[in-house]
């Protein structure tokens, strides 16, 4: 959880000693070793503030991988881990540029810093004080683009302030101690939101562990929902969608390399005619870029190609499997399974190619990788019950050939097609 800030510790960290005292701090290693003694040393010149200064100085490297500029803002530890990287934010700020926005959740002003050089008038609130005021000096610290069009404000999402064209929001996704993807629970409530905003073109960013299919419709005639985007509920995690109003509009998945950061609910007047699911996949490195299911997903039944693809997670959970397939001339191991196959790999893609279709039995699987002088082995398993970390200890690969396995079923039957492993084209 970390250390809990108060309003005066934002004052006196934003004051000419408390900067003075921070670049200082910034010369101690402060990692897990040498904490103690360092905290010892920085007592002796800032007494109590000492823990203030060595906490954020921890906070400001950690963030430095995911928010833009963040080497002179304040945080808490969970503001921090709350915030939206900022790459993720841009994302969000290019479909709201022009636009009048009320981020009424927001923290540290993550969101805000990336809303304010786009949008003509950004207002931001949150119910806590401290994160406002840390808001408010991160906002003042952005030199390339000086903030004159942000307003901030304390005040509760839920009893709506202001006429803006566009409130956002980002609910906290702890409750009682405890992460849930419950939007019942979320702080504050996704329902509460809604029926706070009625008419108003709201947008939610939420964890992608919500099961939105169960209040988000698709889109006529896309069938029910695609068994391939569904949570992976052995994780334990069930997001259940209890008693929620319907979402008129989209939900975009967003992944940030490679990894799925949020799905984010978009209301119908902000969206594309006829889109409900979108995946957004965005690259640090290369380019990024969406899919919709206002896409083709006409795709072919037939038996492997060369390739496996794993198609990124924002694809598989927006459940977009069968349109990326159709743009790429892709096809479905199997149709309830999101590994695609085919004979070319996409511009970017990393792409397994298919050495051998084997039977899932470890007796000669072990005989196989030991004949191909297996070394480092990297196991995807989809569709079937297998620990890939387990299984690799008892397929004991010992040898110098990079492989892959990716495990899967086909109709009923589980079944490996071992590979090697290249390179991102
Ligand atoms: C997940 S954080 C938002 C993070 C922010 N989008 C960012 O990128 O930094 C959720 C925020 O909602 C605020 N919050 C919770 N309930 C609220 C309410 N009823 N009204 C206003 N803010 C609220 C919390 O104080 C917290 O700062």
């Amino acid at each position: 959880m970390g250390y809990v800030f108060t309003r005066d510790d934002v004052a006196y960290l934003v004051s000419a000693a408390g900067k003075a005292a921070l670049a200082e701090a910034n010369g101690f290693a402060l990692t897990a070793t040498s904490l103690l003694e360092d905290l010892t040393r920085l007592r002796r010149d800032h007494g109590e503030r000492a823990p203030i200064l060595a906490e954020t100085v921890r906070l400001r490297r950690r963030a430095a991988v995911k928010l833009d500029g963040a080497g002179q803002w304040l945080f808490t530890d969970d503001a921090l881990q709350q915030a939206t990287p900022t790459a993720v934010a841009r994302h969000r700020a290019e479909r709201l540029a022009g636009r009048v926005v009320h981020d009424v959740t927001c923290s540290i002003g993550a969101e805000l810093a990336a809303l304010h050089p786009v949008c003509p008038q950004v207002i931001g609130s949150d119910l806590d004080d401290v994160r406002l005021a840390m808001a408010a000096h991160n906002l003042a610290t952005m030199a390339a683009h000086p903030v004159r069009n942000v307003l901030l404000a304390r005040a509760d999402a839920l009893a709506p302030c202001s006429g803006a064209e566009v409130v956002i929001a980002d609910p906290a996704r702890r409750a009682d101690g405890r992460r849930t993807h419950d939007p019942a629970r979320l702080q504050p409530p996704l329902p509460a939101l809604m029926a706070a905003y009625p008419g108003r073109d709201l947008v939610v960013k939420c964890a992608p562990g919500l099961d939105f299919d169960g209040f988000v419709p698709r889109r006529p005639g896309a069938g029910t929902e695609d068994p391939v985007a569904r949570p992976n509920r052995r994780n334990g995690r069930p997001g259940a969608a209890t008693d929620m109003p319907q979402w008129e509009g989209e939900v975009e998945v967003v992944s940030l390399d490679g990894a799925v950061r949020e799905a984010c609910l978009w209301p119908a007047a902000l969206s594309d005619f006829g889109v409900t699911r979108r995946a957004s996949v965005l690259r640090s490195e290369g380019e990024s870029w969406t899919l919709t299911d206002a896409e083709p997903d006409d795709i072919d039944h037939r038996p492997p190609g060369e390739w496996i693809v794993d198609p990124d997670g924002a694809v598989v959970r927006a459940g977009l499997v069968r349109h990326y397939a159709a743009k790429h001339g892709l096809w479905q191991l199997d149709p309830h399974i999101a590994y695609l196959t085919g004979d070319r790999v996409p511009e970017g893609v990393r792409g397994l190619r298919i050495l051998d279709r084997l039977e899932f039995r470890e007796k000669s699987l072990r005989a196989e990788l030991l004949r191909r002088d297996c070394g480092p082995l990297e196991i995807l398993a989809r569709g079937v019950d297998v620990d890939p970390d387990a299984l690799r200890k008892r397929l004991k690969p010992r040898g110098t050939e990079p492989l892959s396995l990716v495990i899967t079923r086909i109709g009923r039957t589980p079944t490996v097609f071992l590979c090697r492993t290249p390179a991102v084209r």
